[in-house]
């Protein structure tokens, strides 16, 4: 595969931790444990392909409407492998910001935040950017928010917000935007992830669910993203 083949940023909608436990007769949560070591794997594949930047939904805004027990294990799982996986991220290159509200967040589940982006700040191969409770629509709301107040106050003219006006003030500002979406487990849809930077990304839906998908089944989609042909709206010679 050639370079350009390679897409510098891969987003991935980690699906079918539930399902997997469930096949097993085991509880969701230990299919999001499970899942654990896809994230590890998807990593360590993403750095050795020369990806700039890896996207992992981990947590979405309507998952806190899931039975507390399963997201207490989810934020209980998310504290301790952060803190765990630090010193491996670190001797990877690997820099991880957290794309989220933070408002919500418990005062631990702060704090291991704060540790990991710090710990792994001076990463230089791979940005990983955990979407921990991201909702897309509600990103959007916040720029809106942001651009009506920079108008009232008189620092914009309305008729000068354009688009990259407006990605500045997107979570994802300073992120390029995804070139390949992935979504394991073969649903088909987005669920409320990177509705505004996924405008010309290419989607592909494998019926793998999130614990079985490891550093070949990311290589099988590298495949299947250098066969794409990217037009961008206008006409390949
Ligand atoms: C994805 O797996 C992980 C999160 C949403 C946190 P699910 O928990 O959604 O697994 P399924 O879709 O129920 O199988
Ligand atoms: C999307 O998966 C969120 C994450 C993978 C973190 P869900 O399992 O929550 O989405 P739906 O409910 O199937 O759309
Ligand atoms: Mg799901």
């Amino acid at each position: 595969m050639n370079k350009k083949s390679i897409p510098q940023h891969i987003a991935i909608i980690m699906d079918g931790n539930g399902r997997w436990a469930k096949m097993r007769g085991k509880e969701r949560y230990e299919g999001h444990i499970a899942g654990v070591e896809s994230v590890r794997a998807v990593v360590r594949a993403a750095v050795k392909h020369g990806v700039s930047w890896l996207t992992l939904y981990a947590f979405s805004t309507e998952n806190w409407g899931r039975p507390t027990e399963e997201v207490e294990a989810i934020m209980e799982l998310f504290c301790r492998t952060v803190v765990g996986e630090a010193p491996e991220l670190c001797r990877q290159g690997v820099r991880v910001k957290i794309m989220g509200e933070k408002e919500r967040f418990s005062a631990k589940v702060l704090e291991m935040i704060g540790r990991i982006e710090d710990e792994t700040a001076s990463g230089d191969r791979l940005t990983l950017v955990l979407a921990f409770n991201y909702s897309a629509r509600r990103e959007m709301i916040l720029a809106a928010q942001q651009l009506a107040r920079e108008v009232a106050e008189g620092n914009i003219t309305a008729d000068a917000i354009d688009e990259a006006m407006f990605s500045e003030r997107l979570m994802t500002r300073s992120i390029p935007d995804p070139d390949f979406i992935i979504r394991t487990s073969g649903e088909c849809r987005l669920s409320n992830f990177l509705l505004w930077q996924a405008s010309y990304a290419e989607f592909y839906f494998p019926e793998t669910l999130w614990p079985d998908f490891g550093e070949e089944a990311f290589a099988d989609a590298l495949e299947v993203y250098a066969r794409r042909d990217r037009r961008f709206g206008l006409v390949t010679e």
